[in-house]
This record gives structure tokens, C-alpha cells and sequence, in this order.
């Protein structure tokens, strides 16, 4: 995908896909600006899936809109850098950035009936969401390719008339198999399914992941299945992105207190479908705070913590911010 914006030097493509650099979002609040994502930096190689996890409020579906640039109009973005197949995509113009969504960046959004209008038919959203190359009858043949051949006759009714999971897989299906996109964000793709249809949809996003070569960024509360499917996991809390590791270190070794107390708190019978709750206190306030979000709740916390962000640092293949990162 090389059409508009700043082009990168090197035409070889390169073995990342995606390299955000400074990523910032911001939405303005009764209490002044919330800083929802802070200088939030990482990579994501051809093929690869990336995890997110993290606490509810910690900034994951923030990243994905702001990686579609889709925020709410009062949001403020800034990024040093969105480097996406050879082009900055914090530079492209609108218009551009219209030919990227759907066609090269496919995004599974967290809560399907409010991504929906409830008062179109769905087929004519699904036709808006697929772009006009997608015919009425490929339409129907990619529902039918995820065991939605049940619903094309009724495709003309309005998303009230079907299920959640109905309308989660219908949106997988569009964002995953109509363009077949480079990079898919799936934001919590499977929370709302029971357990046999998570399991379908999981290999169909696998299933394209290794056809097509794409990459996946798949944000979840689920750790067994971050486990079972991420090659990289990304910790996030109160905006920041804490630590990024290969999936089998972070399980084995992870560096950030609360990484730790995230593995620490999930006990293997239990880790299946729980929303992430891990240790006391909140995620509340802590995107405002001058130092490391995490002190109010950080066991190891000392005066720096409270004072200043810790910057990103490198052990072994982990990134981590913390000042006192390691074993606990
Ligand atoms: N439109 C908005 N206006 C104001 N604040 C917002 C808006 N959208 C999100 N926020 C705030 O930004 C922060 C990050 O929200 P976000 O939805 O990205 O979190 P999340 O990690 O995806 O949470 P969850 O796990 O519940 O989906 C939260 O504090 C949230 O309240
Ligand atoms: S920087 Fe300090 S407060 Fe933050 S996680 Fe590390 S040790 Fe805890
Ligand atoms: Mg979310």
C-alpha cells in the first residue's frame, strides 16, 4: 500500500508491517484533557499477532481506532510516526486514508450493535462497509464461508433481528474476508460468542493469517487464548504501553509488577473468559499522574516512580517500562 502521504526511503519492503512511534490520544473531559494514550510506541512484523491486553479503561480500543483514525471528532491525536506497508499514515489526508480502511486495514470493532445503525437493513451497511466491489452475491457466499448461510435471505432486516454473535461473525467476515487486509485489529473479536463459535472464529482469523501472510493485532481479556494464539503479547495500562514480549517470556518471565500481578491473579481454572481484574485498587486517575501510572498500586513503587515516566527499556527480547523492572 504505497498511495499518497510520505513515502519511506528504502523500497525494499521492509519485515515490519506497522511501527507506531509516539502515539498519543487525548479526549476532552469536565475534568480537562484525558490523556486516554500515552507515547505508546511498538512493532508489528508481516504475519505476526500481536496481543493486547489490559485492564477495561487502559487505552486498547483507544490504539486500534486511533491506528484507523477513527476517534470521535473532540479526540486529539498525535503520533511521531505510523509507518504502515512503506507509508505514514499520520500524514495521509483523509481521502487517502478512506482507500486504507477496509482495503488494507480491516477492523473488527469491539461492540458490534453499536457499530451498527439500527436503522438500515443490514445488507446496505454491509455493502457501505465492503465497499461497492463487493457484490450482493459474494456477500452472501463470505457469510456462508463462516457458517452464516442461515442469515443471507434475511440480510435485508435490521441488526436488531439477529443475535450478537450473528452480527460479530457478519462483521468478522466483512472486515476480515472481503478485502482480505494486510493487518486486522480485532478488538475483544470472540467476548460476545459462546465457546464453540470463539473457537470458529479464531480459526478463521488464523486460517487467513497463514493463506494470506497477514498480521493480526487481537486485543483480549481472554489470557488462555492470548496464549494460545499471539506470537507477541502488549501490556497496557492507564494509557501506556507497559511491556511487549515474545508471548512465551511474558507467561514465563514477565518484568513489569503489573504483568506479574496479572499472571499472578489468574488462576488456570479460571483464566478462560474473565475480564481482566487483577489486583486492588483502580485503573482510575492513573492517566494523569505525573510519574509511573501504576505507583498507587505498585508494590515496589518508590519516590521516582511518583515523579517521573519510566522510558521504555530493553531486557533480553521484553520492552518494559519500569523503573525497578524484573522478577518479582
Ligand atoms: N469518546 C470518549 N470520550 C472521553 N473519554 C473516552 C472516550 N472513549 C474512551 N474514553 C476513555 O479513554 C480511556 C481508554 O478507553 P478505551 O475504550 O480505549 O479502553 P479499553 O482498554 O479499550 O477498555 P475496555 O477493556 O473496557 O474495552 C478510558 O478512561 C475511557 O473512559
Ligand atoms: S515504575 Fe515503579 S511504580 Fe511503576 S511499575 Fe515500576 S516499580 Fe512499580
Ligand atoms: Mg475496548
Amino acid at each position: 500500500m504505497r498511495e499518497g502521504g510520505q513515502e519511506a526511503a528504502d523500497a525494499a519492503p521492509s519485515e515490519d508491517l506497522l511501527r507506531v512511534e509516539g502515539l498519543g490520544v487525548s479526549y476532552p473531559t469536565r475534568q480537562g484533557p484525558l490523556p486516554a494514550v500515552r507515547d505508546v510506541s511498538f512493532t508489528l512484523r508481516r504475519g505476526e499477532v500481536l496481543g493486547l491486553v489490559g485492564e477495561s479503561g487502559s487505552g486498547k480500543s483507544t490504539v486500534l481506532t486511533a491506528l484507523m483514525r477513527m476517534l470521535p471528532r473532540t479526540a486529539q491525536l498525535s503520533a511521531d510516526q505510523v509507518w504502515f506497508d512503506g507509508t505514514d499514515l499520520s500524514h495521509v489526508p483523509e481521502r487517502a486514508m478512506r482507500r486504507v480502511r477496509g482495503r488494507h486495514i480491516g477492523l473488527v470493532p469491539q461492540r458490534p450493535m453499536t457499530s451498527l445503525s439500527p436503522v438500515t437493513p443490514l445488507r446496505t451497511q454491509l455493502r457501505r462497509l465492503t465497499g461497492e466491489s463487493v457484490s450482493d452475491e459474494r456477500l452472501d457466499e463470505l457469510l456462508t464461508s463462516v457458517g452464516l448461510g442461515g442469515i443471507v435471505s434475511r440480510l435485508d432486516g435490521y441488526p436488531f433481528q439477529f443475535s450478537g454473535g450473528q452480527l460479530q461473525r457478519t462483521l468478522i467476515a466483512v472486515a476480515v474476508l472481503a478485502h482480505e487486509p494486510q493487518l486486522v485489529l480485532a478488538d475483544e473479536p470472540t467476548t460476545t460468542l459462546d465457546v464453540t463459535v470463539q473457537a470458529q472464529v479464531l480459526r478463521l482469523l488464523l486460517d487467513l493469517r497463514n493463506r494470506l501472510g497477514n498480521s493480526i493485532i487481537f486485543v483480549s481479556h481472554d489470557l488462555a487464548v492470548i496464549s494460545q494464539i499471539c506470537d507477541r503479547v502488549g501490556v497496557m495500562y492507564g494509557g501506556q504501553l507497559v511491556e511487549v514480549a515474545p508471548t512465551a517470556d511474558l507467561f514465563a518471565a514477565p518484568q513489569h509488577p503489573y504483568t506479574q500481578a496479572l499472571l499472578a491473579a489468574m488462576p488456570a481454572a479460571h483464566v478462560r473468559g474473565e475480564r481482566l481484574r487483577a489486583i486492588e485498587g483502580t485503573v482510575s486517575g492513573s492517566h494523569r499522574l505525573p510519574g509511573c501510572p501504576f505507583a498507587p498500586r505498585c508494590p515496589r513503587a518508590t519516590d521516582v516512580c511518583r515523579t517521573e515516566v519510566p522510558q521504555p527499556q530493553q531486557i533480553g527480547a521484553t520492552t518494559v517500562r519500569c523503573h525497578l523492572p524484573g522478577a518479582a
